[in-house]
């Protein structure tokens, strides 16, 4: 019993939708310079709902489509670096919101973008604690609430949204990778002003971040493959953190993938931080691209500088 299984995904997307062209309206920019540059046309903004809502939204819908009964779960974890508050968790009124029994631990998680599959892999941990038991998982982000709109630097590339996915122990194998490395500074947001300067938005040096982010995925994918013995060619789906899709092209342009295999939604959602790869299993599960059996190859990177990396049968 030493993979996860997917019972169950949902997504949550704001209704409000935030076209290139509206940013235009907005800052110094244009819809060519954002497209060409990230593949990005549009993002969705978060307008009245708290983060925990956004995030219960996705939860009720990857409970409803496992079937499973609340009383099977045995935790919540809450991937964000957007939290609703600093005490308690975020993860603790979603646990309010989805009216979960008692026995249901529920936490916030922040490793940035590769947040969600940290969070798998620490609910895939509490499962083995569990092994009759099941979990809920969820990446939600409101980095609307965390950008200077006046910087078209940042305020461009990011899109708010809630992916979450209820999980069993499964049979099979489950390999992780990942890591941290210098450059905290290329991409933070302040909690508090107590350091001065601006707290509460979000600071990014681009060509930092993006050059760390080919050498990330890059090592994690090869790593991966040696662990699991398996080719590129042996990889049924590949995930990636839609953070640029020049990122992803340049790695699979360099690595030989076929781009058919690639999942994204960037055009569409912006960067949605550790949401992302939640939304993009949830949207895949729903468009009947996972099939069981299936290799998913996921990757995911950002701020730290930090990323993980996991492969494992659908
Ligand atoms: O989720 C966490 C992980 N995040 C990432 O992986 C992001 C990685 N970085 C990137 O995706 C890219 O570096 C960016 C999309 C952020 C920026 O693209 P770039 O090709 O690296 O552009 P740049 O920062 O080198 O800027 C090029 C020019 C600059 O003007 P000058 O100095 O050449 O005159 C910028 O001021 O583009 C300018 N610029 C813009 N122009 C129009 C920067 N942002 C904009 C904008 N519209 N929104």
């Amino acid at each position: 019993m030493g993979s996860i299984r997917f019972e169950g995904t949902g997504c949550y997307l704001p209704p409000k939708v935030l076209t290139n062209d509206d940013l235009a309206q907005m800052v110094d920019t244009s819809d060519e310079w954002i497209a060409a540059r990230t593949g990005i046309k549009a993002r969705h903004i978060n307008e009245g709902l708290s983060n925990a809502e956004m995030a219960a939204r996705a939860c009720r819908q990857a409970l409803i489509r496992s079937g499973i009964d609340l009383g099977d779960l045995c935790c919540l974890v809450l991937s964000t670096s957007t939290p609703d508050t600093l005490l308690p968790a975020t993860a603790c009124e979603v646990h309010h919101l989805l009216g979960l029994p008692e026995q249901v631990i529920a936490f916030d998680l922040n490793a940035a973008c590769p947040g969600f599959l940290v969070a798998l892999t620490v609910a895939r941990g509490m499962m083995l604690q569990h092994p009759d038991k099941k979990a809920l998982v969820v990446a939600s982000e409101f980095y609307s609430d965390l950008l200077d709109w006046t910087d078209r630097s940042t305020c461009v590339l990011f899109g708010d949204g809630a992916g979450a996915a209820v999980l069993s122990l499964a049979k099979g194998d489950f390999f992780v990778t990942g890591g941290t490395r210098e450059g905290a500074e290329a991409l933070y947001a302040k909690a508090s002003p107590r350091d001065g300067g601006d707290f509460h938005v979000v600071k990014m040096k681009g060509q930092q971040v993006f050059k760390f982010a080919v050498r990330a995925l890059q090592d994690a994918i090869a790593d991966l493959l040696e662990q699991s013995g398996m080719t590129l060619g042996d990889v049924d789906h590949f995930v990636f953190h839609q953070a640029n899709a020049r990122i992803i092209r340049h790695v699979c342009d360099r690595l030989c993938i076929d781009l058919a295999k690639v999942f994204m939604n960037i055009r569409d959602l912006g960067n949605t931080s550790s949401a992302s790869s939640a939304i993009c299993l949830a949207q895949m599960d729903e468009q009947g691209l996972l099939r069981r059996g299936e290799s998913v190859l996921m990757v995911c990177f950002g701020a730290g500088l930090a990323w993980e990396g996991l492969l494992f049968e659908w």
